[in-house]
Order: C-alpha cells, then sequence, then structure tokens
C-alpha cells in the first residue's frame, strides 16, 4: 500500500517536471585543471519546448565577471588568451555543451558561463549558473592498491596504480619499473575528473623482495608523477654458492669451504654432500682436513621454511708435486731413441729429458692431471733420465734403454738357430772324435771352436754343456772374462745366446 503511493507521487512528480520543462544547465560547481594539460567542462543545457523549428545552434563560453569571450564560432571576437585554446566538443543539436580548453595557464582560474544561440526559436544565458575552474601546478600523487603485505614467490601479485585527470582526449599514459601484464582501465568520476587506472600482474620471484615497484604517470602536458609500494617476498633460498669459487690445497693439507646463500626468511640450516652422501658437518662452514686427490666434489645445501636449495657442485683443486709412473720406457729406434715419460702432477710440470751429452724440455700431451712427454733422443743411448718438476716438487726417473722388439726377435732367433746348427756339428763330430785320432780332431775342433768363441763361451754361461770342449781352461776363461765384461752394465737383463748388447737386454 505504502509503496503504491510512493509510485503514484512519483509519477505525478515526473509528470510536473517535464511539464515544467525550462532553461536549465547541468555544469559541475567546480573543474580543477592540470597546469599545460587540459580540462574538459562536462556540459548540458535544456530548455522549454514549444515545438518551433531550431535552424541552426550557436554556443558561447563567457569569463565572469568581464564577460569576455572565452569561445565563440567566430574566433575573432574570443578573447586573445583564449583564441587557440578553446573548443566546443559537446553536440549543441544534442544539448550537450561541453567545453575544453587546452594548454591550461595558472590564470585560467576563474568563473565562466555558457549562452545558447538558436536561430528560430530563442536565445538564453545561463550565466546564474557558472563553474569555478581552478588550476593546480602539480599533479596528484597517484594511488596505489592491491599490494598483501608478503607474498610467497611463485605467487601472483597485482598491483594497481590510479591517477585522476580532467583532459579526456589526452589521458596520461601510467608505466612501471617493473615488467608484467598491464590493463588499463577508465572511468569518469564527478567534477569533469576522470579516473585511468592500470593494473600490473607478475609472479613474485625472490628478486622482487624489498623492491620498490614504482609506478609513474606522465600527463598530457608533460607533468609526472610517481608513487610506489616495496614489495615484501617470503623465498627459499636463492644464489646459494660455496666459498672460495675455486679452493685449492696441497694435498694432505686442510681447506676451509662456506656456504654463502640468501633467503627469505634467513637460511637457518644448511648441509654439506660429497659424492657419496652427505657429511656429518653441518653449518654455514667445512672443514676438510687431509685432503686426498681422490676427493669428491662437495655441494652446500641451504634451507629455510619456504624450502631448500643445493649450490652446484665444487670440486676441490688438490695440487702435489709430481709422480713419474712406471709406464714410463725409452726404446731403441731406426732413427734414434724412442722416450716416453708418464707424469702426475698438479699444477702440470715442466718434463725435461737428460742423457749423455744433451738435455731438453719436452712436449707434452696432457689428458687431467696426466701428461705424457714424448722425445726422440740420439740413437745408441745406453739409459735417459726423465724430470719432472712443478711449484710443489721435483720428480726423475732413469730409463734404462731397450731394443726395439722386432730387432730383439731376428737377433735372438738368428743367435738360438746358430747354436743349434754348431751344436748338432760339434755332437756329431764329437762321436767321431771319440773313433778316430784325437790329436788330429782336437787340432781341427780347436781351430773351428776358436773361431766361433762367443757361440762357445755362450753356451757356457747358460749353462749348457760346451760341446767342443778342446782345452776347457782356455775357453772357460774367455767365456767367464766376457760375461764380466758386460755383467755390470747389463745387470739387470737376462743373458742370452749372443754376445750383442740387443740380446743381452731382452732375451
Ligand atoms: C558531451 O560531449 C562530450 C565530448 O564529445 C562527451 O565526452 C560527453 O560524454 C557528452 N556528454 C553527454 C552527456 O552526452
Ligand atoms: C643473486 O645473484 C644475482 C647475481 O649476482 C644478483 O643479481 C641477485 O640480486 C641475487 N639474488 C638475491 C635474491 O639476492
Ligand atoms: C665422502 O664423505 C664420506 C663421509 O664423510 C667419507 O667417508 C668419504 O670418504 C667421502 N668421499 C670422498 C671421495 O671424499
Ligand atoms: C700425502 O700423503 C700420502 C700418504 O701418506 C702420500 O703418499 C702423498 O705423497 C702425500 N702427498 C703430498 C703432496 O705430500
Ligand atoms: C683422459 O683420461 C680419461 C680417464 O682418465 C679417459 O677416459 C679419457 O679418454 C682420456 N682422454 C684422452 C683424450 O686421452
Amino acid at each position: 500500500m505504502l509503496n503504491l503511493i510512493i509510485l503514484i507521487l512519483y509519477l505525478q512528480a515526473d509528470r510536473g517536471v517535464a511539464a515544467e520543462k525550462t532553461w536549465t544547465v547541468e555544469i559541475p560547481e567546480s573543474v580543477t585543471g592540470l597546469k599545460s594539460s587540459c580540462v574538459v567542462v562536462p556540459c548540458r543545457y535544456d530548455y522549454p519546448h514549444q515545438g518551433k523549428s531550431i535552424s541552426s545552434w550557436k554556443g558561447r563560453w563567457y569569463l565572469a565577471p568581464n564577460d569576455v569571450y572565452v569561445y565563440d564560432q567566430d574566433s575573432s571576437t574570443v578573447d586573445a588568451r583564449y583564441q587557440t585554446r578553446t573548443a566546443l566538443v559537446g553536440e549543441l543539436r544534442e544539448k550537450n555543451c561541453s567545453l575544453q580548453i587546452t594548454d591550461i595557464k595558472k590564470n585560467d582560474q576563474g568563473q565562466y558561463w555558457f549562452r545558447i544561440m538558436m536561430e528560430g526559436y530563442n536565445s538564453y544565458s545561463y550565466s546564474e549558473k557558472k563553474i569555478t575552474i581552478s588550476v593546480k601546478d602539480e599533479p596528484n600523487r597517484p594511488s596505489i592498491s592491491g599490494v598483501i603485505k608478503e607474498v610467497r614467490s611463485g605467487e601472483i601479485v597485482t598491483v594497481s596504480c590510479s591517477a585522476s585527470h580532467s583532459c579526456p582526449p589526452h589521458p596520461p599514459t601510467i608505466t612501471w619499473s617493473r615488467d608484467g601484464r598491464v590493463t588499463v582501465q577508465s572511468e569518469p568520476l564527478t567534477g569533469g575528473q576522470h579516473k585511468l587506472t592500470s593494473s600490473l600482474s607478475f609472479n613474485a620471484n625472490a628478486l622482487d623482495h624489498q623492491q620498490p615497484i614504482t609506478c609513474s604517470v606522465q600527463h598530457h602536458g608533460g607533468k609526472k608523477a610517481i608513487n610506489s609500494v616495496i614489495l615484501k617476498v617470503t623465498y627459499a633460498p636463492v644464489n646459494v654458492t660455496i666459498s672460495p669459487r675455486e679452493p685449492s690445497v696441497l694435498e694432505n693439507g686442510s681447506i676451509s669451504l662456506s656456504c654463502l646463500a640468501e633467503g627469505n626468511p634467513e637460511v637457518d640450516s644448511y648441509q654439506w654432500r660429497n659424492g657419496s652422501g652427505p657429511l656429518s658437518v653441518q653449518g654455514k662452514s667445512l672443514t676438510l682436513s687431509s685432503v686426498t686427490r681422490r676427493i669428491h666434489a662437495i655441494t652446500c645445501v641451504a634451507r629455510n621454511r619456504e624450502g631448500e636449495t643445493a649450490s652446484r657442485p665444487v670440486r676441490i683443486n688438490v695440487e702435489y708435486p709430481p709422480e713419474i709412473s712406471e709406464q714410463s720406457f725409452c726404446t731403441k729406434g731406426h732413427s734414434g731413441t724412442q722416450c716416453s715419460c708418464t707424469v702426475q702432477s698438479n699444477p702440470p710440470s715442466i718434463v725435461r729429458w737428460v742423457w749423455d751429452h744433451g738435455e731438453n724440455e719436452s712436449p707434452q700431451i696432457k689428458n687431467g692431471t696426466t701428461a705424457v712427454a714424448m722425445a726422440l733422443l740420439p740413437p745408441n743411448l745406453h739409459q735417459a733420465v726423465c724430470m719432472a718438476s712443478n711449484k710443489h716438487g721435483n720428480a726423475m726417473k732413469i730409463l734404462i734403454i731397450k731394443n726395439d722388439l722386432l730387432n730383439v726377435y731376428v737377433s735372438v732367433g738368428a743367435g738360438c738357430a746358430l747354436i743349434l746348427f754348431l751344436t748338432v756339428i760339434c755332437l756329431s763330430r764329437r762321436k767321431r772324435c771319440r773313433q778316430q785320432q784325437q790329436n788330429l780332431e782336437r787340432e781341427n775342433s780347436r781351430k773351428k771352436c776358436e773361431k766361433e768363441k762367443h757361440v762357445y763361451n755362450s753356451q757356457e754361461i747358460k749353462g749348457g754343456k760346451p760341446c767342443c770342449v778342446v782345452d776347457e781352461d782356455l775357453y772357460g776363461n774367455e767365456a767367464m772374462q766376457d760375461a764380466d765384461d758386460d755383467g755390470e752394465i747389463y745387470a739387470n737383463n737376462c743373458h742370452g745366446c749372443g754376445e750383442d748388447d740387443d740380446i743381452y737386454a731382452n732375451c
């Protein structure tokens, strides 16, 4: 029932307004413009309808109190201060009398009013309702909203920045100090003001922590305003590194490492690992003692309540003086003595070869901490020395020169075949020796054996029975002498069935 009464009253009131339609203007009481930007004064006028046809519309704006023209269709009548700066942006036919003033100046401040001139009907000055334009020198600070006190790394953050302005044809531009997805929205406010809002969305990360997010508003005409907020982000440790970055230690020595990490909240526990698993030490630093060259790379793991992060494994550079490997050797070759020296050291060593009458530095082929130095030394050497040195010490090895393998086999083969041949001959002759006249036989044998003396000698040394022993004393002594002469030099090698060095060396 009450509703119905209200409805009836409302309808009557509405009809009453329509009937009393008269000269009215709707403008805000005041509009604030920014110096050197523009102002659009929203304006709507109305007039009593009397069914007359209007052939054209003209509008004019005045500045009180002297009522100079601020805008007129005939710009020559407009006050010089406004001549190029004003425009009627509203469609008069549609009762829109909005005025735009560009390049606002401080003394544009004042009270303005509107007059309509309709040809074929009437004219009217809405001077009883004036609008006050005020001008400010600097824009307001934009407002920022949407930031939560603290976000977790990875979460999406949306920050909004709003600026108000009075110049819709040239809205300000809003820029952000951080990358992200930006959306812009505009909405009108009262009093000729408009609100432009830019929203920035991004995934927060560790780098955003404590960083200001700044929005900069550039107004038409060049005035700028900024505002910013500080973002707080919680994150699992980042930048987990081991210091020193390139740890180096002398073998059997000790070294201390520390784990550097950043996190929010602060890192509250550390773990250390080597290739085979966690180490017992927990804490920011780790001391390793008696470090061997076989030590694994070390990793540090930093934790806080947001998570854990491992550093890259750090290799420890363990240094030691050179060691020369048993694989090193020298061989007698066709063009000289070929030598190869395998050296383990860290840092790499300088390798030199030293022989009877010479010395040189050797180029090396390196693979990690192993280097192979190869050299072609002069022929017919008995021994050569490989010397290696780095900043931690020296090593040397004497290499006895061996035959090249093919020569050895040929010599050994030939030598043994000869012995066998002579032995057979001797044995067969020996049978006859017994049957024939001993003196003659002894004489013959003696000549033959003297010729091949070295062969008999060898047999004797080998412990075989001398075959053609005619004069045991004589040949025995000779054999012993030979053995002694060479025995010293080749003491480490077996005695073969030939007499030359090649055979002794390899048999
Ligand atoms: C009047 O015209 C201005 C400029 O074209 C426009 O922005 C505004 O929305 C119009 N007002 C109305 C009430 O139509
Ligand atoms: C991680 O290290 C980089 C490069 O040194 C640095 O720019 C960054 O600020 C560090 N991160 C944090 C969260 O401190
Ligand atoms: C790795 O750490 C374990 C535990 O401390 C230790 O026993 C092992 O020797 C280490 N291995 C290497 C290669 O450093
Ligand atoms: C470290 O100790 C080991 C074992 O005692 C030894 O073989 C090695 O030569 C030492 N290294 C150094 C650089 O002294
Ligand atoms: C270097 O040495 C490693 C192992 O010690 C081996 O696997 C690799 O093949 C070597 N590289 C060369 C080029 O000899």
